[in-house]
């Protein structure tokens, strides 16, 4: 399912739909609540992310647009982020496990918990979901807030929710919307490429 406004990627070479499509708004519909059956299927697909001996090292909290958790959650982000996401649907903090039980560090936590992050979003988007992850929060006051374990690192935190009208969006955030998507080529990101 894709969304009304169209932001896909001008790619050098074909890629899948859903991921070309996809795109990090900071429109989100403040009055549609979240679409449960979606937010489920985006779950479902991170949980069948990869990970390092299978150890499945993220943990999410899941809050709801008008929960406490919600509130706890938008308090701790930062600058600008709390004036565009707390519009979304939900706001999902994904953590890592980066230490054991046994003080061991899981030395792929984080690598693992961004790659159960890119399954939701690609995911979420085909759901006809919008989301936009940010690293912009304070990571101490999650912890304060709902108490997280040392084991833990807060890594992100995604918007995801419906998709809001670009016609009604305030001239800044109409602007930052319509902004051209940009990317390095791909042969720049290539050390070796023999
Ligand atoms: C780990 C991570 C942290 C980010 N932090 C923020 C943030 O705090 N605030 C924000 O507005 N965007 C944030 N972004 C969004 C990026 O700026 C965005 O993904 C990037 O500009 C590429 O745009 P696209 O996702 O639309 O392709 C973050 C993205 C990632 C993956």
């Amino acid at each position: 399912m894709s969304l009304v406004l169209d932001r896909t990627a001008p790619t050098d070479a074909p890629i899948l739909d859903v991921l070309a499509e996809r795109w990090s708004t900071r429109l989100f519909d403040a009055g549609t609540p979240i679409d449960e059956d979606a937010l489920r299927s985006a779950l479902e697909a991170a949980r069948w992310a990869p990970s390092g001996m299978n150890f499945q090292p993220w943990r999410f909290i899941v809050a709801r647009r008008g929960t406490a958790t919600h509130d706890g959650v938008v308090n701790a982000l930062m600058g600008f982020n709390q004036a565009w996401a707390p519009a979304a649907g939900a706001l999902i903090v994904v953590l890592a496990e980066t230490e054991t039980e046994d003080g061991e560090a899981r030395t792929w936590a984080l690598y693992d918990s961004g790659q159960a992050a890119a399954h939701f979003t690609v995911q979420a988007h085909a759901e006809g979901l919008a989301t936009h992850q940010m690293g912009g929060f304070v990571a101490d006051d999650l912890r304060a807030a709902f108490d997280i374990d040392a084991r833990f690192t807060p890594v992100t935190v995604i918007a995801v929710g419906a998709l809001g009208d670009i016609d009604a969006a305030e001239e800044g955030l109409r602007q930052r919307e319509l902004a051209p998507r940009e990317r390095r080529t791909a042969a720049e990101s290539l050390l070796v490429d023999d």
